[in-house]
């Protein structure tokens, strides 16, 4: 359960703000990683959400999909979105709270987790990360020999990247010890017992497609389909609503975005591969 993000209120409005960013490159990663077409593999859709990523992958027809998250109504979003089932294709959603995974030993042959590490708590330093440990070594245990392991997220540099992370400082330290690094999350796969295959950091795509409106910060809507904004005090939102519509009345907000938006030299999103070795 996420402690920073209502999803169970979210989910009613989840689907206007998000995209699959980048589906298309986790099922390359898996297809060449596994050696097997998505056609034959059993997927699982970790912390699915309403189930968009999962929506992108029942197009290539996968042998079982299995959907799990913490949230009933995500949940209850991804059963109404995912009615037009193939006929060659075993659908499951399941209710449950990670570390826990309620699946057999051995059942899959690729797992993904789409921006869900930052919601599993870790110790305040930001220097480890027991709950997202715990979290691979249940994946590792589902995952088939050979089995692989995709997950997106975000790294301390591409929240820097992001212009609205500046307009509060305070939460955006809170931030870096909440997102991990590159070498970070290698760390955890590792010793988790997964080998990590490969990274990327995407340009292309924004998960967010309003993410660079200069006036999104005032809207409460906006902010909640953001979890930066979950971890805010009441006074860091006042004073960051006075500064930004201070900007605003003086025509100064664009050149504000237009300065401290880097997604495009360090990407929106962290994308990587790990493998279950074949013993
Ligand atoms: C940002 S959303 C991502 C949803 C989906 N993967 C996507 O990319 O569209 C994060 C999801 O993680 C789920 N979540 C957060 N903490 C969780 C936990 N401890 N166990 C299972 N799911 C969790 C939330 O309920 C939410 O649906």
């Amino acid at each position: 359960m996420s402690k920073i993000t209502d999803y169970n209120d979210i989910s009613q409005s989840y689907d206007s703000v998000r995209e699959p960013a980048d589906a298309c490159i986790l099922k390359s990663l898996m297809e060449s990683l596994t050696g097997k077409c998505v056609k034959d593999m059993d997927i699982i859709d970790i912390g699915c959400g309403t189930g968009n990523f999962s929506e992108y992958f029942l197009r290539f027809e996968p042998r079982n999909l299995a959907l799990m998250d913490a949230s009933e109504g995500m949940l209850s979003k991804a059963k109404e979105k995912l009615q037009s089932v193939p006929p060659s294709t075993n659908l499951s959603f399941k209710h449950a709270v990670l570390p826990n995974m309620p699946y057999e030993d051995n059942s899959f042959d690729a797992a993904m987790m789409n921006l869900v590490l930052h919601h599993l708590e870790q110790d305040p330093d930001g220097k480890s990360f027991p709950k997202i440990v715990q979290t691979f070594k249940e994946v590792l245990r589902i995952l088939k020999p050979g089995g692989v392991l995709t997950i997106i997220s975000v790294t301390p540099e591409q929240l820097e990247a992001n212009w609205f992370a500046h307009l509060v400082p305070k939460n955006k330290e809170r931030w870096h010890k909440r997102l991990l690094s590159h070498d970070q999350l290698k760390n955890c796969l590792s010793e988790a017992g997964l080998t990590l295959k490969s990274a990327y950091n995407t340009l292309t795509a924004s998960y967010h497609p309003d993410h660079s409106n200069p006036e999104g910060p005032l809207s409460e809507a906006w902010r909640r389909s953001i979890s930066f904004w979950g971890t805010c005090t009441e006074d860091e939102i006042k004073d960051m609503v006075q500064n930004v519509t201070r900007m605003k009345n003086e025509g100064t907000l664009q050149e504000y975005v237009d300065t401290h938006e880097k997604l495009g030299i360090y990407g929106a999103l962290h994308i990587s591969a790990s493998k279950k070795e074949v013993q």
